[in-house]
């Protein structure tokens, strides 16, 4: 039984996969919106991945988000991942300290005795402020970082759930829902067919240097992230490795 169960997820893999236009999907058994270990599973999946995956002194890029923090319990100083740079793929979020990309940071680097960068900003900034900010050196360092990013492992957010926990104004709701939004990465929000509709003014790792690192796991579960996900690879590199629960999957391969 527990065989023929194992092999269905493998179906279920390849299939989504398939229809994600991408080559690999790795589905862990459960939804996660029902039991918060799934969560657990998939961040054990990604650093199993991470450690297979990583290259000496590879500079890791991730995000902030609870799917992204599962994988801190997993993380240990092992030899691969000791030479590793961990950096914050964007500033801060509103105000949950302990889903920011910075702290993750701070934490996978001390469990896996790697190295640090962060990037202490707040999540929206007016035009100008954003201007002058990338020119500040600090802020400059990091910016030039991501471009040569090896790795990125980031999370992706249901459109509603994102805006109402970065406490977005409401011109911008009004944006988002009149567009349609239905998921949100890096601070990127798009519709179901992957058109971006708006960017947080923030500085952050940007999508085109996410589709050039050499890998990218993306980690998202739960049945209420499937359009987000779904329409997420509308505009994802295709070698991204996406991390997921059988909430999601069903509920995509059944949508
Ligand atoms: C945020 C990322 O911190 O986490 C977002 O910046 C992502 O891009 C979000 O959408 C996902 O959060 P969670 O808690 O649902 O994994």
């Amino acid at each position: 039984e527990v065989f023929q169960e194992i092999s269905g997820l493998l179906k279920k893999e390849k299939l989504l996969a398939h229809i994600l236009g991408i080559q690999r999907v790795i589905i862990v058994p459960g939804n996660l919106e029902d039991d918060s270990n799934v969560k657990q599973l998939i961040g054990k999946e990604a650093v199993s991945f991470l450690i297979e995956h990583a290259k000496n002194d590879d500079f890791v890029a991730i995000t902030g988000g609870s799917t992204v923090a599962a994988l801190a319990d997993f993380l240990a100083p092992v030899k691969s991942v000791s030479s590793l740079t961990f950096i914050a793929a964007r500033g801060s979020i509103g105000d949950e300290l302990e889903l920011q990309a910075n702290t993750l940071v701070s934490q996978f680097a001390s469990k896996s005795h790697a190295n640090s960068k962060t990037l202490y900003l707040p999540e929206h900034l007016s035009q100008t402020a954003y201007e002058t900010m990338k020119k500040e050196p600090v802020i400059k360092e990091i910016i030039d970082l991501y471009e040569e990013v090896h790795f990125v492992i980031h999370g992706i957010g249901n459109a509603k759930e994102m805006a109402v926990r970065r406490h977005t104004d409401n011109e911008i709701i009004a944006i988002l829902r009149d567009k349609q939004a239905v998921g949100e990465a890096f601070g990127y929000y798009f519709d179901i067919n992957g058109e971006i509709i708006y960017q947080i003014n923030s500085i952050g790792i940007q999508l085109e240097q996410v589709k050039n690192s050499r890998n990218i796991i993306a980690v998202a579960g739960g049945a209420n992230k499937a359009k987000a996900i779904r329409a997420y690879f509308n505009i994802a590199a295709k070698h991204t490795v996406l991390i997921t629960d059988e909430g999601a999957a069903n509920a995509i391969l059944e949508g």
